[in-house]
């Protein structure tokens, strides 16, 4: 695996794969990386010639300059994994590699975030849900990701579903921008108890892991509750309640939405697929899931 840290480097050797005639698949991370992350790169494995990932803590997309400081960083054990996992190219570039001149990232002194900040509109796609609690989330992600596959140009990237609300952000962006790249959402993988993976797991305390399996249990519910004809109203209430006294859990939201466009429902309708979207913190961590509750 050939690990690389600027642009120029990884366009060179991308340009050599491309005349050869080599589909390239891409997997964006910001490292920390797990058995989800590992199972996007075996999607790209399969289904591309190269396989890029890159590993890039996104300033942009952070409205909390604690939770950017807090976020797990294992550089060296994650280059461990991707080689093992058989990936060709790891991308780690260092921030101004990223945000240079015009793209500059002004840090967060002030509130003041990338230049561009507002260059990006999704029609309201990301303003509900995670973009009303982490405003500016979505365009910092759409920032890192517009400037990553321009610089990757991949045939094909791949992104979570744990992170419902970015796929649709991203298939947006790829819309608007007219890009030529096939965006893949793939499953996420949980956990024993079911808990989703994610890079933020690991900063759990014992006691908030443990509590943490309630998460998927009462999302598992929530479906059943469906499949039993209970109303959006009656699951969302029954979610609440079942929350409300447990002192580890701070609810930001749990929404039950279209899935095509995560408008809030308040009522099921046969022709309509719905999902159920959650975000709360569990002590100081947040976690995010959601299920299809069709
Ligand atoms: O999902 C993530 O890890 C990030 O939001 C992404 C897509 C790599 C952009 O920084």
């Amino acid at each position: 695996m050939q690990i690389i840290d600027t642009k120029a480097q990884l366009e060179a050797i991308l340009g050599k794969y491309k005349k050869d005639g080599k589909s390239l698949g891409f997997v964006p991370t910001m490292g920390a990386l797990h058995a989800g992350h590992i199972s996007l790169i075996n999607s790209s494995k399969k289904t591309t010639d190269i396989t890029i990932c890159s590993i890039f803590v996104n300033p942009t997309q952070f409205n909390d300059k604690n939770d950017l400081d807090l976020y797990p960083r294992m550089p060296e054990k994650d280059a461990e994994m991707l080689k093992n996992t058989g990936c060709d190219v790891l991308f780690m570039p260092l921030v101004d590699e990223i945000y240079i001149g015009e793209n500059g990232f002004e840090g967060f002194e002030g509130q003041k975030r990338f230049k561009g900040a507002e260059a990006f509109h999704f029609e309201g796609l990301d303003k509900v849900l995670e973009g009303k609690h982490r405003p500016g989330h979505f365009n910092g992600v759409a920032q890192v990701v517009s400037i990553l596959l321009d610089i990757v140009k991949p045939n094909k990237a791949f992104f979570g579903e744990k992170d419902f609300q970015q796929l649709l952000i991203i298939k947006e962006l790829r819309r608007q921008l007219k890009l030529n790249i096939e965006i893949v959402g793939c499953p996420t993988l949980r956990e024993k108890d079911e808990l989703a993976m994610s890079s933020r797991n690991m900063l759990l305390s014992s006691e908030e892991r443990e509590a943490a399996s309630l998460l998927p249990k009462l999302m598992a519910e929530a479906k059943t509750l469906k499949e039993k004809g209970k109303s959006v109203n009656e699951i969302s209430g029954y979610f609440k309640d079942r929350l409300k006294n447990n002192t580890l859990y701070k609810l930001d939201y749990f929404a039950i939405c279209d899935s095509e466009n995560l408008t809030e429902l308040t009522a099921f309708d046969k022709n309509i697929k719905s999902i159920a979207l959650v975000a709360c913190f569990v002590g100081k961590i947040r976690l995010i899931d959601n299920i299809f509750l069709d």
